[in-house]
């Protein structure tokens, strides 16, 4: 208060002091400080996101970010879908007619479905697959394992070697295309090894560059609760595959060094698939390679609770629900039910209560991350300038605001809610705001972190 009244009552430098400062010390100041050598690796990021967000390489007008959109986790699912105008260039096979079997639209609006060609080009009537678009965080620790990059739901990222740069090209043949011939140089265009370079800097640097150490000091008791059922080899027993939330396997039980694992455990075999209902061709997805395995790679699960439909098949829409597949026949019947319960002695059978508070743990470690995410994107902005200042702001609104949701969704911390709303609403003003913005940043971090508080010590 004292230094409010004191700052209040000092009248600050006369305007005439002002202008011999700014006529003065501008040239001094620009002189004196030498404009920092341009960091190339920031200078890669950035022409990956341009590339990222705006070229089609000359093919049906889509761009990576058609489908992983960043102000949506990098993902899309339907109800992002339904906001979206009808000449959006996802629904490209709605309004082409060279390409209206790219897509199955009706599955594509209802559960978020992206038909692809895992196992080649060869018999496009029958052999598709039908799988969610994950999202694309956390990628610096979540593709490394011990065969190489395991990329996609299966792992075998299209066409090569499952890294990240060859992951692109095969995005481009399979959804950029101007039709279904497929051709380089007339349906579309190949990237350049410099694009691939810059693409892959970008998607490293999005989202998480570290794994969580667990278990973390969390406050809340159900919450609590559902990281002990988790961390518990005798009970929850997902930290094997879910190595501290994320998703490399446990190395304590697979080894060191032992990254980025895929299993069968049983997805496809769920009764009752939602898309299924529909009455449309669902092809089994056979997995890793061709013909496949039958195994998928392990997904991390710190940004899972807002990016749902989860699984490769986008089968099931809750948290919740995700979390009890692990108690049904699927799983305990799949070779990784199996093997587990051959390891351990038991399949996994939690109840509805411990179903709720694993659930309430990947809830609130997901809200953690959002606001950990808002805060670096607020803190960019600040030393941003312009539009892509304002661009960050809104970044940040869409994380803090996927904070609220995961937690009302569950019933948690009204506190954190409250504050994450205020955050939310403070963020909005300092994108509006030309002269107060840093200050109304500051004051939308300071809730973001009380909001932190009541969750974690
Ligand atoms: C039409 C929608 C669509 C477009 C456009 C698209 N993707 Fe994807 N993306 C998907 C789907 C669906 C998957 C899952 C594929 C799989 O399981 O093999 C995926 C998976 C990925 C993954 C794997 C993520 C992980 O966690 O393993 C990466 C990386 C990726 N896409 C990058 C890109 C890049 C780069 C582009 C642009 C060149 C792009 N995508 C364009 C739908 C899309
Ligand atoms: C044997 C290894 C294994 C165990 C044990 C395991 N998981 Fe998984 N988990 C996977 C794999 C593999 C996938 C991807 C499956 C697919 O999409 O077909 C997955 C997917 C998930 C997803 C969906 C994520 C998304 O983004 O769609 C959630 C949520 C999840 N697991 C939670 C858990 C929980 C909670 C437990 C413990 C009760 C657990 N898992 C135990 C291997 C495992």
């Amino acid at each position: 208060m004292v230094s409010r009244v004191y700052a209040r009552g000092n009248p600050g430098p006369s305007p005439i002091t002002l202008i011999v400062i700014l006529l003065l010390g501008v040239p001094i100041l620009t002189s004196c400080q030498s404009v920092p050598p341009p960091d190339p690796e920031q200078a890669l990021i950035a022409k990956g996101r341009a590339l990222f967000f705006d070229e089609t390489f000359d093919g049906n007008g889509r761009t990576c970010g058609t489908c992983h959109r960043e102000d949506n986790n990098f993902t899309i699912d339907p109800a992002f879908i339904a906001t979206l105008p009808a000449d959006d260039a996802l629904f490209v096979a709605e309004f082409t007619s060279a390409l209206e079997t790219l897509e199955r639209p009706k599955l594509m609006r209802a559960f978020g479905l992206i038909l692809e060609n895992q196992d080649g080009f060869g018999d496009l009537e029958n052999n598709f697959n039908l799988r969610g678009v994950p999202h694309t965080l956390g990628m610096r620790v979540s593709i490394d394992s011990r065969q190489g990059p395991r990329t996609g739901w299966s792992g075998d990222g299209a066409p090569g070697d499952g890294s990240l740069r060859s992951f692109a090209t095969g995005a481009v043949i399979q959804h950029f295309t101007k039709s279904l011939n497929r051709i380089p140089d007339i349906d579309f265009r190949l990237p350049t090894d410099d694009e691939l370079d810059a693409l892959e800097a970008f998607q490293l640097s999005l989202g998480r560059q570290q794994d969580l150490t667990l278990s973390l000091p969390l406050k809340g008791t159900v919450a609590k609760r559902g990281q002990e059922i988790f961390l518990d080899n005798a009970l929850g027993k997902c930290n094997a595959c879910h190595f501290n939330a994320g998703a490399n396997a446990n190395p304590n039980i697979f080894g060191p060094d032992v990254g980025n694992m895929n299993f069968d455990t049983g997805v496809e075999d769920l009764p009752d698939q939602p898309a299924d209902l529909t009455g449309e061709f669902v092809p089994p997805d056979d997995g890793l390679g061709t013909p496949g395995d039958g195994t998928f790679n392990t997904p991390p699960l710190v940004e899972a609770a807002d990016t749902g439909p989860f699984f490769h098949n986008d089968s099931i829409e809750t948290i919740e629900g995700a979390v009890a597949f692990y108690n049904g026949d699927a799983f305990n019947n799949s070779p990784a039910g199996q093997a587990l319960a051959g390891a351990t002695g038991s399949g996994i059978n939690l109840d509805g209560t411990q179903v709720v508070e694993v659930a309430a743990f990947l809830r609130v470690i997901n809200a953690l991350e959002n606001i950990r995410a808002s805060i670096q994107l607020i803190e960019q902005s600040n030393r941003s300038s312009g539009a892509r200042a304002k661009e960050l702001l809104g970044l940040a609104v869409a994380d803090t605001k996927d904070g609220i949701g995961v937690l009302i969704g569950g019933g948690l911390h009204p506190q954190a809610v409250a504050h994450l709303k205020e955050a939310k609403h403070r963020t909005r003003r300092a994108a509006r705001s030309h002269f107060s913005r840093r200050s109304r940043a500051a004051a939308a971090i300071r809730e973001l972190k009380q909001a932190r508080a009541e969750m974690i010590e």
